[in-house]
């Protein structure tokens, strides 16, 4: 059985009910590559045309679990240990440490990994809160929580085992202090694993999102990309919304914005860091 072709119809269906689920825009030259991996998925489910794809993705009995892995196959999951090391050398050496000063009486941290892929980015934040606290860490609870969409990567972060590659930007000291080698992977340190959990997590989702209560720090990095201004100005929103007003927003480099209603540019220039505007956004109380 050869992969099934997507009309141009077909196309404007799925990519409206993606939009719709999930605030990822699909643009014209991008139909190839619904085609390809979506393509794939019907020859496993032995399904003929993009059509009765949708009525099983959106009718079937299993509709939950096909859009979860729909998205498991649409998404594009490209991440690493350490990404952007400038960005973060700006994080460990000035952001966070100013953070850590404002929390020394309640000795508490939350951090937000959102769209965090398989996992390297809530890790690598770990390694960092764990260098900068130095021998307060104990003291300290530290929470960093990581959320995708998609579930299989999630699977993949809760294991904390790596391949080599992931690790390609990591100083090979920090690789020898927080990893250790199993069955030719690199697995997490313990301690730092302890610090990281994970959900899925869908960011058109604001209601779910809401739920976890205040973080001091938001990771939301390469993946506002992938959305329109809409869906883009919707996670700014949500973002205020559950940011602690002495809080930091760090997006990707690619993913710079002007100063919006919620967020004002900080002063670093490799930092793609923002703050909140005073009076904007949050309305919660800390859940934890
Ligand atoms: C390129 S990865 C970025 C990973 C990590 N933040 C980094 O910068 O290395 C983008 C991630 O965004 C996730 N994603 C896409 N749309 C999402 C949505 N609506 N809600 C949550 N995660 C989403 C994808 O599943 C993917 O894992």
């Amino acid at each position: 059985m050869s992969s099934p072709t997507m009309s141009i119809a077909q196309f404007e269906r799925l990519r409206k009910l993606i939009y719709e689920k999930s605030g990822i825009w699909f643009a014209d030259n991008k139909k190839y590559l619904l085609e390809a991996r979506l393509g794939r998925r019907l020859l496993e489910l032995e399904i003929d045309d993009f059509d009765q794809y949708v009525s099983f993705m959106t009718m079937g009995p299993y509709r939950d679990d096909e859009f979860n892995e729909m998205f498991s196959r649409i998404t594009i999951n490209e991440t690493s240990f350490f990404r952007n090391g400038p960005q973060l050398d700006v994080f460990e050496k000035k952001i966070l440490p100013e953070i850590v000063e404002k929390r020394k009486n309640m000795r508490q941290l939350r951090i937000w990994s959102a769209a965090c892929s398989t996992g390297e980015e809530p890790y690598t934040l770990g390694i960092i809160a764990s260098r900068v606290l130095g021998f307060r860490a104990k003291e300290w609870t530290v929470q960093i929580f990581g959320s995708d969409i998609s579930e299989r990567a999630i699977r993949i972060a809760r294991a904390g085992r790596y391949p080599s590659l992931s690790l390609r930007s990591v100083p090979p000291a920090i690789v020898q202090k927080y990893f250790h080698e199993a069955n030719g992977f690199n697995q997490i340190d313990p301690e730092i694993q302890a610090m990281v959990t994970f959900g899925r997590l869908n960011l058109k989702d604001r209601l779910a999102a809401r739920r976890y209560g205040v973080w001091d720090v938001i990771f939301c990095r390469n993946v506002m990309i992938y959305f329109d201004q809409d869906m883009k100005d919707q996670s700014l929103e949500l973002f205020a919304s559950v940011l602690a007003p002495d809080g930091a927003l760090l997006v990707g480099h690619s993913e710079s914005f002007r100063n919006n209603a919620h967020f004002v540019a900080r002063s670093e220039p490799q930092g793609f860091a923002y703050a909140r505007v005073q009076g904007s956004g949050g309305v919660l109380r800390n859940a934890a």
